[in-house]
């Protein structure tokens, strides 16, 4: 049985651990300790990353990840895949409540009525009656929707709030949103959002959203913590890595933890899988920590949620 209160952090653990508590991250000890966030739900320190994985893989690497120790899987409904997923889910054989399971709505689902259906739709397809953590994918930006858009977030952020009450969903939270979308939407919310799932890795820390979120109970997720691979090709990585005798894609896990940022590693290959999950057996140091930092423009997509036509 997994003990999902060992070694939970608390809710003052919102600062960059490696500077403000020395030694603190070595709380964690495995992949399946976890946050908490601000409803007091445990999640899992590290998810799986399904995007890209095609249907006919999604399956098997599912079920591979769960066999190698995760316990948090992160999909959405855009990623085409949520049936296999879910196969994968019921092939491990594990309980349903030893496990974190994330989606996200999509962007032509947005509106309240259309979320209730769109979520409903996602629980089928994923085969399951409850949904850890719901998100919503993109902010509707105003490039496409103008001064409609607002209100748009706002509507379907009421139909989050009457997911979550109606205990379909266990958290809710946001997905690319800057802190100048969270604070209109927080104007007209019931519930604050207790997740947001932004793209962050060596290169592209998003600082300042990052810091936002933490000083607001918000727990950061990091898509793409490779940079979709690219930023693993990055020199000073691999030499910061090597001193611990670890990989660049361990170090960018390790990374993202010891700034209490929760990475969601994406590899189909078994022994990818494990290893982007063997991090606790070493910590990046302070001076290491200030040179990823620094690093800029070494890969990922680096979206502007406001830029975007999707
Ligand atoms: N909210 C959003 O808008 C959003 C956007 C994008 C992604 N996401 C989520 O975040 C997850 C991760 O992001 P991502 O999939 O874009 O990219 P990522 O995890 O940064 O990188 C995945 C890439 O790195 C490779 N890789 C993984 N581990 C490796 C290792 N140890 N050594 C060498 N290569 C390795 C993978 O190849 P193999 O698979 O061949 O090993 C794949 O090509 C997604 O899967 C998804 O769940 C969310």
């Amino acid at each position: 049985m997994l003990d999902w209160n060992r070694h939970t952090r608390t809710a003052d653990a919102v600062r960059p651990m490696h500077t403000e508590q020395p030694g603190g991250i070595m709380r964690f000890s495995s992949c399946t300790d976890t946050f908490t966030l601000a409803n007091g739900t445990a999640i899992p320190c590290i998810g799986y990353g399904t995007f890209e994985t095609p249907a006919d893989e999604a399956r098997v690497a599912v079920r591979e990840a769960l066999e190698a120790g995760y316990r948090h899987i992160d999909t959405a409904a855009v990623y085409g895949n949520q049936e296999a997923v879910g196969a994968g889910i019921r092939d491990s054989g594990l309980p349903r409540e030893q496990l974190f399971v994330t989606s996200k709505l999509w962007n032509t689902e947005r509106g309240y009525d259309k979320t209730l259906k769109a979520c409903d739709k996602t629980l089928n397809e994923l085969g399951i009656e409850y949904l850890d953590l719901y998100l919503i994918h993109w902010p509707a930006n105003r490039k496409q929707f103008g001064d409609r858009a607002q209100e748009l977030k706002a509507e379907t952020w009421r139909a989050f709030e009457e997911l979550y009450k109606s205990g379909r969903v266990k958290a809710i939270g946001l997905s690319n949103f800057l802190p100048h979308h969270i604070e209109p939407l927080a104007r007209t919310a019931a519930i604050m959002p207790m997740v947001d799932q932004l793209e962050v890795h060596p290169g592209w820390p998003q600082t300042s959203a990052v810091r936002y979120c933490q000083d607001h109970g918000i727990q950061v997720e990091a898509w793409g913590p490779f940079g979709h691979k690219d930023v693993l090709e990055n020199p000073t990585l691999a030499s910061i890595g090597a001193k611990y005798g670890e990989s660049s894609a361990q170090v960018c896990v390790r990374w993202a933890l010891q700034h209490d940022v929760l990475p969601l590693p994406k590899s189909v290959h078994e022994d990818r899988m494990k290893s982007n999950i063997d991090v606790f057996d070493f910590e990046l140091s302070d001076d290491d920590m200030r040179v990823i930092d620094g690093l800029r423009g070494i890969g990922g997509s680096c979206a502007d949620p406001d830029a975007v036509d999707f």
